[in-house]
C-alpha cells in the first residue's frame, strides 16, 4: 500500500502536488521544492511546467473538467482529478505529442496506485480530444474559465480597474520573465552584460531601473556567473525600483521591517553598504534567508525575529531616518511569479490585510526621525491595500507629508504609484514614501 506513495513519475507527483494546493491550500512554491528533490532529474522539468501551468489555468481546466466527469471524485481521490487537469493541460498548452500525452497520463493512473481510474481518465480525455472546440466553447461562456481567475478576484479588479481590468487579468496569466539586479558594490551593469555573453546568456538592460537586467530565457542561478560570490540576484524590476524611492544618503539608521528573504534588504545596502541597517521579519525560518542573502553579496545587516507592528518586543529606543515597510499583502500584483494566490487567496484575506498594513503603519510611524522617510511598498493592485489605505493614514497623520521622488517608480495615484503587472514587463507593484514633517 505505502508503495504507491513512493513510485515516482513527473505526472503522477504533479497529480499529488495539485490535489495539496487545491484541497490543503499549501503554497506551490513550498510543496513543489520538495518534491522535485524526491523525483529524478530528468522528470523534474516536467513535474515543474504542469504544476505551474495547471495551477495558473485550473479555473478553465476545470471547468472543461467538470464537463468530463459528471459526478465529482471522491475527496480521496482528489489526486486523479488535479491528474485530468494535467491531462487537459498538456492537450491544450504543451509541446507534448497527443498520444504520448494521452498514454502517459492515464499511465500515471497506476503509479497513484489506483488502476481502477485508467479507464475513466482514457475515456475523459479521448472525449476531449474528439470534441476539443465544443468542450472549450462551452467553458469560455464562464468569466472565470475565460480570464482564469476565481469570480471574486475578477470583481474586485473589475471594481477598483474599470478600465484596466482585462489586461490585468490577461498579464496576470503570462510567463514571468527573469530579470537580475546587480550588485553595484561589485561591478557595473555594462561589465556584467559582458560576463553574461562571454556564458553565452542573452540578456539586456531593464530599462526603468539603473541596475536592472533582462534575461531572454530564465535559467537556474547557478548557471549565472558569479552568483555564488554575490555578482547579482534575482529580482524583479519593479522591486528594484524601491531602494532609489528612499533617497539613502551615509551615516543613515535604517529599519527594513517585512524584510525576508532580503531583495531588498541587500539592495539598500548594496547603495550604501556602511549604513546601520536593522532587517526585521515575523518568521525565523525567512529570516534565515536575509542571512543567506547578505552573506552572498557580502554585506552587513541586524537581523531580528520579530512582529515588527509589536515595538515593545523588540525596540531599543532609538529611531531610523529610514524605514521600509514592504507589507505583506494580496500579491495581485505577482500571480504571473505565484499563480497559486489564485487558489490560495480568499475574498475576506484582504480586509485581514489591510487591517495588518494599517497596524504596521501606526506602529512603526512614531520610530521615524523628524525628517526622515517612511517608504510603504505592496506588489498588491487593490485599492484598499494601497492608496485607499495611505488616503486614510495621511488623513490621521497631519505631521506625514508625502515624499516625491525625483523619478515616479510608476502612474501616479491619488496617493502614490502605482505599477499595473506587465507594465514595461515589470511586476504590478505600489509605491509611497511619507516624509516626516
Ligand atoms: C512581501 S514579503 C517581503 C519581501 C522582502 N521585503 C524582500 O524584498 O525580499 C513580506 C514579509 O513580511 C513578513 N511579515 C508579515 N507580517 C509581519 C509582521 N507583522 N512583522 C514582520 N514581518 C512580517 C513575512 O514573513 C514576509 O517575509
Amino acid at each position: 500500500m505505502a508503495k504507491a506513495r513512493h513510485k515516482q513519475s513527473a505526472r503522477a507527483s504533479a497529480a499529488r502536488i495539485i490535489a495539496e494546493i487545491l484541497q490543503k491550500h499549501r503554497s506551490l512554491n513550498g510543496v513543489l521544492t520538495n518534491a522535485l528533490e524526491q523525483l529524478p532529474e530528468n522528470e523534474r522539468s516536467l513535474c515543474q511546467q504542469l504544476c505551474y501551468g495547471v495551477i495558473r489555468w485550473q479555473p478553465q481546466l476545470q471547468a472543461i473538467a467538470n464537463q468530463l466527469i459528471k459526478k465529482p471524485l471522491k475527496n480521496k481521490d482528489s489526486d486523479i482529478s488535479a491528474l485530468l487537469l494535467c491531462g487537459l493541460y498538456q492537450l491544450r498548452s504543451m509541446r507534448i505529442p497527443e498520444h504520448a500525452a494521452l498514454s502517459e497520463t492515464v499511465n500515471a493512473c497506476k503509479t497513484l496506485g489506483k488502476p481502477w481510474a485508467t479507464g475513466l481518465l482514457n475515456a475523459c480525455l479521448r472525449n476531449y480530444q474528439r470534441e476539443k472546440a465544443v468542450f472549450d466553447n462551452l467553458a469560455l461562456q464562464q468569466e472565470s474559465a475565460k480570464y482564469a481567475h476565481p469570480d471574486w478576484l475578477i470583481t474586485q479588479i473589475k471594481q477598483d480597474w474599470p478600465d484596466n481590468w482585462q489586461a490585468i487579468l490577461k498579464a496576470n496569466n503570462q510567463h514571468p520573465p527573469m530579470m537580475l539586479r546587480v550588485n553595484q558594490q561589485q561591478q557595473t551593469r555594462e561589465d556584467y552584460l559582458l560576463q553574461l555573453q562571454q556564458a553565452n546568456i542573452v540578456a539586456e538592460e531593464l530599462a526603468q531601473t539603473p541596475h536592472g537586467i533582462l534575461l531572454k530565457d530564465p535559467c537556474d542561478v547557478y548557471q549565472l556567473p558569479g552568483f555564488k560570490n554575490g555578482d547579482v540576484s534575482v529580482q524583479d524590476g519593479a522591486a528594484q525600483l524601491v531602494a532609489s524611492l528612499l533617497d539613502i544618503q551615509t551615516n543613515q539608521r535604517i529599519l527594513d521591517t517585512c524584510a525576508a528573504p532580503g531583495g531588498k534588504t541587500c539592495h539598500i545596502l548594496e547603495t550604501q553598504p556602511d549604513n546601520d541597517v536593522v532587517a526585521l521579519d515575523v518568521d525565523p525560518a525567512r529570516l534565515q534567508l536575509i542571512e543567506q542573502n547578505t552573506q552572498r553579496l557580502k554585506l552587513k545587516a541586524s537581523l531580528i525575529a520579530a512582529d515588527a507592528s509589536d515595538i515593545s518586543t523588540w525596540w531599543d529606543g532609538q529611531k531610523f531616518d529610514r524605514i521600509l515597510i514592504d507589507a505583506p499583502c494580496s500579491g495581485t500584483g505577482v500571480i504571473r511569479r505565484h499563480p497559486d494566490i489564485k487558489v490560495l487567496r480568499r475574498p475576506d484575506d484582504i480586509t485581514s490585510l489591510a487591517e495588518t498594513q494599517r497596524k504596521l503603519l501606526e506602529n512603526l510611524w512614531p520610530l521615524l526621525n523628524t525628517g526622515g522617510l517612511l517608504a510603504y511598498t505592496t506588489c498588491s493592485v487593490l485599492k484598499q491595500e494601497n492608496e485607499q489605505q495611505i488616503m486614510n493614514f495621511l488623513n490621521r497623520h497631519p505631521e506625514a507629508q508625502e515624499y516625491i521622488p525625483h523619478e515616479s517608480p510608476a502612474s501616479r495615484r491619488e496617493a502614490g504609484y502605482q505599477r499595473l503587472p506587465g507594465d514595461n514587463l515589470l511586476d504590478g507593484f505600489y509605491y509611497v514614501c511619507l516624509h516626516h514633517l
